[in-house]
């Protein structure tokens, strides 16, 4: 079969001739213009016929025979390869818009298809979990990284359970800072918090396993028991966090013989309890007694503003069923991704393998600055400088709040942390968070924190990252709202 007239294909200035000519050939080859078995003409004579270079065509020529487009056949000439399906001019569609012309999803995936996809909303002022990124020790951090940024051996892959000079300064960190019993050997870095709760969830529960979290609690960890398919069991709560004397009164445990616990028993995401010791020695007695695992999210607790930081769960006894995490998300910034873990040693080996499984290394180069940052000082100097300036946040929103809102609405408070829970009866908390940002300020709805049917609504108001004007703006603009 002859080919028929080139004489439509279109050339622009823009781009080189070879790419166009190429991708024309091809879009006709694949349309069925061109159909299996069709001789083409000499290069001279098509160069003559698109008025292009005898050169650039015999390229083409050359490239789409490579590809299997095109085959010489000696003394005949230049032929679309007569081995291309049959049906190449008629590809078979799939239609998109209907989800049954689809190979299936996995359960999972067909469960998260049907979930609302969380919009990623941009950082306002009181936007939840943002640091002051304003106050970040920019010029400290470059001369750090600048130290490190050509060496070789951060360029290529990171062993799955970090960087070892990190683990080893995170170590004595955690030890002196919040009273971690750990050696660097039993700390795996994560890309964030979110991947250390993924990784517990992958590999400590099974399909249909009870899984006890706080009510209101963190989504994230919710996300990540959901997608193992745990069963969500919330726990009694007080004003302190988990209320543990409820849970054994009310035989919690014996009807759901939990697997595993979550809690933030430094700082109750996002209430803000802060659990007391005699309160935390009965959850560490009460998960050793069951044999439940304790994860202990210690996200901010570098933030409390009235006495030291209350040491974490974890050290408080040897041998103990706690996996500990933390993440730099709020002590650093979010955007490094960079969380920690530390799990008992017989659980090192599980955890690594597990890591290497889910992929997700943080980057070397990142690891190699925040170790020296630490080691050099700065870490814990920047911590102090942050603690001091989101108290006088602290103390200036709440004046705010208790001084322009009128009652029933009131802050939950406990003076710890980046942000501040409102409690505001009887509202569309999602309404009034989606007005507050058209007004241009961020916020969370209280209600969105429950697993079922919300006890409170209001609001949950992120400090760290305003400035005085903003706090005085927002509480305005909330005023004028309710
Ligand atoms: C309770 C809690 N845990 C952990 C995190 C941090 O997660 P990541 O380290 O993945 O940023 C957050 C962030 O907002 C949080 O609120």
């Amino acid at each position: 079969m002859e080919a028929p007239s080139f004489s439509s294909f279109e050339f622009d200035t823009n781009r080189p001739l070879q790419t166009q000519l190429q991708h024309q050939l091809t879009q006709w080859i694949c349309s069925g213009r061109l159909p299996p078995g069709t001789r083409l003409p000499s290069s001279r004579r098509l160069a003559a016929e698109l008025s292009i270079s005898r050169n650039t065509v015999t390229i083409v020529l050359e490239q789409l025979k490579s590809e299997g487009f095109l085959q010489s056949i000696q003394g005949k000439g230049v032929y679309v390869a007569a081995d291309l399906p049959q049906n190449i001019n008629r590809p078979s569609t799939v239609h998109w818009h209907n989800r049954g012309g689809l190979p299936e999803l996995s359960a999972f995936g067909q469960t998260l298809n049907k979930t609302p996809l969380l919009e990623h909303s941009e950082i306002l002022p009181f936007t939840p979990g943002i640091p002051d990124l304003s106050s970040f020790p920019h010029k400290t951090w470059l001369q750090i990284q600048r130290r490190h940024q050509d060496r070789i051996n951060l360029m290529g892959y990171d062993g799955n359970q970090g960087y070892e000079p990190l683990r080893e300064s995170l170590a004595e960190y955690l030890k002196l800072s919040r009273g971690v019993l750990c050696k660097p050997a039993q700390i795996i870095i994560t890309q964030g918090a979110q991947q250390a709760i993924s990784l517990c969830a992958q590999l400590l529960l099974n399909e249909g396993d009870s899984v006890l979290v706080e009510n209101p609690g963190y989504m994230g960890a919710r996300k990540a028991f959901l997608a193992r398919r745990a069963k969500l069991i919330s726990c009694p709560m007080n004003d302190n966090g988990v209320d543990i004397d409820a849970m054994q009164r009310d035989h919690i445990i014996a009807q759901t013989s939990p697997k595993l616990m979550y809690v933030t028993p430094t700082h109750q995401y996002p209430l803000g309890g802060i659990l007391t010791a005699s309160q935390r020695l009965k959850l560490l007695d009460w998960a050793a007694t069951h044999n439940t695992w304790l994860i202990e999210d210690d996200y901010d607790s570098e933030f409390h503003y009235f006495h030291k930081p209350i040491a974490a769960l974890q050290g408080m006894a040897e041998q103990t069923p706690v996996i500990y995490m933390g993440s730099f998300s709020k002590t650093l910034y979010p955007a490094l991704r960079l969380g920690y873990l530390v799990v008992p040693e017989a659980l090192v080996k599980v955890f690594v393998q597990g890591k290497s499984f889910m992929g997700g290394e943080s980057p070397l180069l990142t690891q190699a600055v925040v170790a020296d940052f630490i080691n050099e000082g700065h870490f814990v100097r920047h911590l102090r400088k942050m603690r001091l300036l989101y108290q006088a946040k602290w103390q200036h929103l709440n004046h705010l709040l208790n001084h322009q809102l009128k009652k029933p609405v009131r802050p939950i408070q406990q003076s710890a942390g980046m942000h501040l829970a409102i409690e505001i009866p009887g509202v569309d908390d999602q309404k009034l968070k989606q007005n507050l940002q058209q007004k241009g300020f961020g916020s969370s709805a209280l209600s969105s924190y429950y697993n079922d049917q919300p006890t409170k609504t209001g609001l949950v108001l992120g400090f760290a990252n305003t400035t005085r004007y903003q706090r005085e703006a927002g509480i305005e603009a909330l005023k004028s709202l309710l």
